[in-house]
């Protein structure tokens, strides 16, 4: 049984009104336990959309989403889902506000009813899971950390809540290259780890390819591509992609195939991408 199954959603901002806008338009797709998906495409093709479905957030206009099973239009179902399903909004440091760094990640664990024990077990673990040492930050106001430290306060406020689904919504957007890398770790990690299922929406193949089970492209609200990145970029035209953040080497591949050069293999890694054309190199010099 898939974690999450979402059949033939479609949502409509604003329904009724001069303002009604429709943002995903019959989006089927289902996701596995312990599976890393990255859903992609450009601005306001819906992702953000959709994954605020997966929490109760939102709820379909048309179409069923179900969470473990269940259908997250129970309004029972719903008030407890934000227990199952971590959800990252973008810029999440926004959303800091207590005193200090452990009153903050404290704050969700204390809704869940858990004991005062507990809560001291889970802040410093969670602070460690996103690599900051809890005996140097768990007393500083987030006020005086670095974007990229702040960014991980809020990621630990919801690893510590131990969500069975994390979702991720552009988690490394406004950081610079280290943050990235730094936030890009930590997820892979949780996920091979703790067998957590991540959703992360982001703007850029290039950060997804090398982490992603499967990849999810939107365009205009549909579902254009669905598959594991090779599948994707194997079968897909870079019109499709464009927009998207396609990796230089990727776009010169694209470039070169739209020029009827043929590649035997796949290309989906940068080194995949390095073999085909020294491949292509040595045959045009012979
Ligand atoms: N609250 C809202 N009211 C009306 N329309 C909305 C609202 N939120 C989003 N939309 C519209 O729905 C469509 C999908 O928006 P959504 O935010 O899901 O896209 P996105 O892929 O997350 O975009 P971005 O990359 O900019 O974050 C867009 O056309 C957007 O303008
Ligand atoms: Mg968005």
């Amino acid at each position: 049984m898939p974690i999450i199954d979402v059949e033939g959603l479609t949502y409509i901002y604003a329904k009724g009104t001069p303002y009604a806008r429709k943002a995903l338009n019959q989006v089927s797709l289902s996701i596995d336990q312990g599976e890393f998906i990255g859903v992609v495409g450009a601005n306001g093709s819906g992702k953000s959309t959709l994954v605020q479905h997966f929490n109760g957030l939102l709820q379909p206009t048309k179409g069923r989403v179900t969470v473990c099973g269940r259908d997250t239009s129970s309004k029972e179902y719903r008030n407890s889902l934000w227990r199952k399903v971590g959800m990252v909004f973008q810029f999440p440091e926004q959303q800091l506000f207590a005193e200090t760094v452990a009153q903050d990640v404290a704050y969700g664990l204390k809704n869940l009813g858990l004991s005062q024990d507990e809560i001291n077990r889970r802040v410093p673990f969670a602070l460690e899971q996103v690599g900051l040492d809890p005996t140097e930050v768990a007393d500083l106001s987030p006020l005086v950390l670095s974007g990229g430290m702040r960014r991980r306060v809020a990621l630990a406020t919801v690893l510590a809540m131990q969500p069975e689904i994390l979702v991720l919504d552009e988690p490394t957007a406004g950081l610079d290259a280290v943050g990235r890398e730094v936030i890009l770790q930590i997820i892979k990690d949780l996920q091979q780890e703790r067998n957590t299922t991540v959703i992360m929406v982001s703007h850029s193949l290039r950060e997804l390819i090398p982490l992603v089970d499967r990849l999810v492209v939107l365009n205009r609200g549909k579902v254009a591509a669905c598959g594991t990145p090779g599948e994707v970029l194997g079968c897909n035209p870079l019109q499709n992609l464009k927009g998207i953040g396609l990796p230089d080497y990727l776009r010169l591949i694209c470039e070169l195939k739209e020029r009827g050069v043929q590649f035997e293999n796949p290309v989906t890694t940068f080194q995949d991408a390095e073999q085909a054309l020294e491949k292509l190199i040595k045959e045009s010099v012979r």
